[in-house]
């Protein structure tokens, strides 16, 4: 399990936390986003058309690696897996779900926000999380504090998290990757804008890299 979603956080610097409203949208949007150099993406179950979009991009961009977002349940989880996500990122923890992932046939990314949940799921072997809201849950200073206790978590920082922002929390030794829906600007996916989506994350990119 750990290594696999290691895997994941290695695959990318940068992790589009996408919500689909209009099911059309979901392969060209996240094509675009591969052309732009991400390969790794995030759709969330925030919409009913989360499930069916991680079914499309899987059927239709093979070297798309993509997981599911916002999985809360357990009957989540396995929705997930049953339509081939590869990976399942929760905004927080409950030991059900730590439990379940152990074994589960896609790796767990759990979120956490406070030191006692950072605990939890040490206790079960955990040491990949998203940090979650990461700007209001203390930003880069949180993860810097957390460094000391927890010298082998590292950390896919989310929530509030800017292309400006970003360099700044990748900068740190316990952070592989960070995460956001300023990839994907509502406005541009309304207007089905897929060349401005491309130039975002080549742009994203170029800002963390350079
Ligand atoms: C998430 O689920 O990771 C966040 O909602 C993404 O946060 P953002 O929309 O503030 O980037």
């Amino acid at each position: 399990h750990r290594e696999r979603v290691r895997s994941v956080l290695n695959a990318s610097q940068l992790l589009p936390v996408i919500t689909i409203n209009d099911p059309d949208d979901a392969v060209p949007l996240c094509r675009a986003l591969f052309e732009g150099g991400i390969a790794v993406m995030e759709i969330t179950l925030r919409t009913e058309h989360g499930l069916e979009a991680i079914r499309q991009v899987r059927d239709a961009l093979p070297d798309v690696w993509v997981g599911a977002g916002t999985v809360t349940s357990l009957s989540e989880y396995r929705q997930a897996e049953a339509v081939g996500a590869q990976f399942i990122v929760t905004p927080g923890v409950t030991e059900a779900l730590l439990d379940f992932a152990l074994t589960a046939q896609s790796p767990l990314l759990p979120g956490v926000s406070t030191a006692s949940e950072i605990m939890l799921g040490y206790s079960l072997g955990y040491r990949e999380f998203k940090f979650f809201p990461a700007e209001v849950a203390g930003g880069v200073s949180a993860l810097k504090a957390f460094a000391g206790p927890f010298k082998e978590a590292v950390f896919c920082p989310t929530g509030g998290i800017r292309r400006e922002t970003a360099r700044g929390y990748l900068a740190l030794h316990n952070v592989l990757a960070v995460g956001g829906s300023w990839l994907t600007p509502a406005e541009a996916v309304a207007r089905k804008d897929w060349a401005s989506i491309t130039e975002m994350a080549v742009a994203s990119l170029a800002d963390v890299n350079g």
